[in-house]
């Protein structure tokens, strides 16, 4: 780690203000994501100093348990889930804020309690109203949660005091269900109440990337047609489907990843710069970049999009079984565990320029990342070595599992004949600046705290997504199994997946 990097990020861990004081209300308080992500990050916010003091966190779930009970499966679900050595005094003060509220979601009664519980919680903690509710249930209890919320008053904003809801993923299954759920909750809750949550953002790499664009000079001038030659966005994963099964095959690899992850990293590569860094200019430039990435019709959608199974194979010399064999597959499933899918953005910077998307699950490797592929030089002066032996101007910005920058280039091999061989030159974050391992929720709950919204996805946004997608989800539900490809466990995708780049001369980059 560079000094220079780790005093940096000392003094800018420093200036961050402590988040306002608030109770934090978590619907489903009894489930995996509570236990495996939101208490560690927590913690982790208080061992950074960033929690307030005046905070209490309210669990609120069907099943009937006493405070003690709850306290001690979050302490015993951050102790096996923290990647950072656990302070039992900050521990401590963490879970003596905690208490357990039991409540069926579809009563009115549940709120009527939970209003004399935050009232009395308030008065003792000195939370000054400001309340958060994080809703970590399944999606169906999503809209009557809030309507309930909203309908109790217990999310009425007065006095000074503010109230807001984060929503989990997944934010709808397709674009009317999205419309849906935006309309009930816009009903009873303002925009600037509700944080629709994409973990993927709270990734620095990923926030990254806007720093990248646009706090330097070198990049933006040519961050367009007349350079950039297309872009690749591969997010693969070596694991297979598991255990989740029967949630994987009622979504897919589209619904899965497609509109949220991986349009999240589109649209930071490629949006205009926002007049602002401030939330609402922000998420306008995203949701208008995805309003220009249109897909016509089904049949467009089948000549760009390619989806795929994976059928039995070997990952890291671990034997693997079909998908379709997996716990609770159908075994007649069409449900895709693979797309590639070719995407035109129809505006002045990008016209003309791919952006080929792809994720999977059973590849050969974990990889996040984002290419850039830039044009060839104009003109093959170095004659001696043939264009097909010049290394590709890429510049890839890595997310996982290497958090870096690089950028390859040509250069002369040493001696006495002009010889070119492709070179890199990698920025990697942990050379620079000491990361504390965290749950990539830290940020993004501290931010709905302070009240920054930048990193939450806007109604607009997260239609303009679904919009993108539904010619796909339509076109391959009508195609059936027809036009389902498959590639074996561990390889790096199907041929089809190829054969959508080879189509236009380029091909992708290995995975990893
Ligand atoms: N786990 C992750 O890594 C992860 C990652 C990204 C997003 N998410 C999203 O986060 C949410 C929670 O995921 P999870 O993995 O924690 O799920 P989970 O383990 O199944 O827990 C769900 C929780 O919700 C409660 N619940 C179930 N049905 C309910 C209903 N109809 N009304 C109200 N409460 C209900 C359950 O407790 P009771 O039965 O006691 O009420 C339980 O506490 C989901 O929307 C998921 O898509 C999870």
């Amino acid at each position: 780690m560079n000094e220079a990097g780790a005093a940096i990020a000392a003094s800018v861990a420093r200036r961050a203000r402590t988040a306002d004081p608030c109770s934090f209300v978590i619907f489903g308080a009894s489930g995996d994501l509570t236990q495996r992500l939101l208490i560690p990050a927590l913690y982790n916010l208080a061992v950074d100093g960033l929690l307030p003091d005046a905070f209490c966190i309210i669990g609120v779930a069907r099943t009937p348990r006493s405070h003690e009970g709850f306290r001690a499966d979050l302490e015993k679900g951050l102790r096996a889930f923290a990647k950072r050595d656990i302070d039992d005094a900050v521990a401590a003060k963490l879970f003596a804020c905690v208490c357990y509220f039991q409540g069926e979601a579809e009563d009115p009664k549940t709120y009527e309690r939970l209003r004399q519980e935050l009232e009395r919680l308030e008065q003792a903690r000195g939370t000054k109203g400001n309340r958060l509710f994080y809703l970590a249930t399944p999606p169906v209890a999503f809209a009557p949660i809030s309507i309930r919320l909203a309908q109790s008053g217990l999310a009425r904003e007065s006095n000074g005091a503010w109230r807001r809801i984060i929503i989990e993923k997944p934010f709808g299954t397709d674009l009317a269900s999205a419309r849906t759920l935006n309309h009930q909750l816009l009903e009873v809750l303002d925009e600037h109440q509700i944080y629709r949550i994409d973990h993927y953002l709270g990734k620095e790499t990923v926030q990254n990337i806007l720093v990248l664009r646009f706090a330097n000079g070198l990049f933006e001038p040519i961050w367009n047609r007349d350079h950039i030659d297309h872009v690749q966005i591969t997010v693969t994963e070596a694991l297979t489907v598991e255990h989740r099964g029967k949630f994987y095959d009622s979504t897919g690899a589209l619904r899965d990843m497609v509109p949220n992850h991986l349009f999240q990293l589109l649209s930071l590569v490629a949006m205009e710069p926002p007049a602002r860094f401030e939330a609402n200019a922000v998420r306008a430039g995203k949701a208008e970049l995805l309003d220009a990435t249109q897909v016509e019709n089904e049949a467009e959608a089948l000549r760009n999009g390619v989806r795929a199974q994976y059928t039995a194979g070997s990952i890291a010399n671990r034997a693997v079984s079909d998908y379709r064999k997996a716990q609770d597959v159908r075994p007649d499933s069409t449900t895709e565990t693979y797309v590639a899918l070719k995407l035109m953005i129809d505006n002045w910077r990008w016209a003309g320029v791919p952006f080929y998307l792809r994720t999977g699950k059973a590849l050969r490797a974990q990889n996040t990342e984002v290419a850039i592929k830039f044009k060839q030089a104009p003109f093959a002066m170095f004659r001696a070595t043939p264009i097909d032996r010049l290394a590709q101007n890429f510049l890839i910005l890595g997310i996982q599992p290497d958090e870096c920058i690089s950028l390859q280039f040509n250069a002369k091999v040493p001696g006495p004949t002009i010889t070119l061989s492709g070179v890199g030159m990698t920025f990697k974050y942990e050379d620079y600046f000491q990361v504390a391992p965290s749950t990539g929720y830290e940020t993004l709950i501290y931010d709905c705290m302070i009240g920054d919204a930048i990193l939450f996805q806007r109604a607009d946004g997260i239609e303009a997504g679904w919009s993108v997608v539904q010619p796909f989800i339509d076109a391959w539900r009508h195609a059936g199994a027809q036009g389902l490809a498959t590639y074996p466990a561990g390889s790096e995708g199907p041929k089809e997946a190829d054969e959508l780049l080879a189509r236009d001369g380029r091909r992708w980059r290995p995975i990893g």
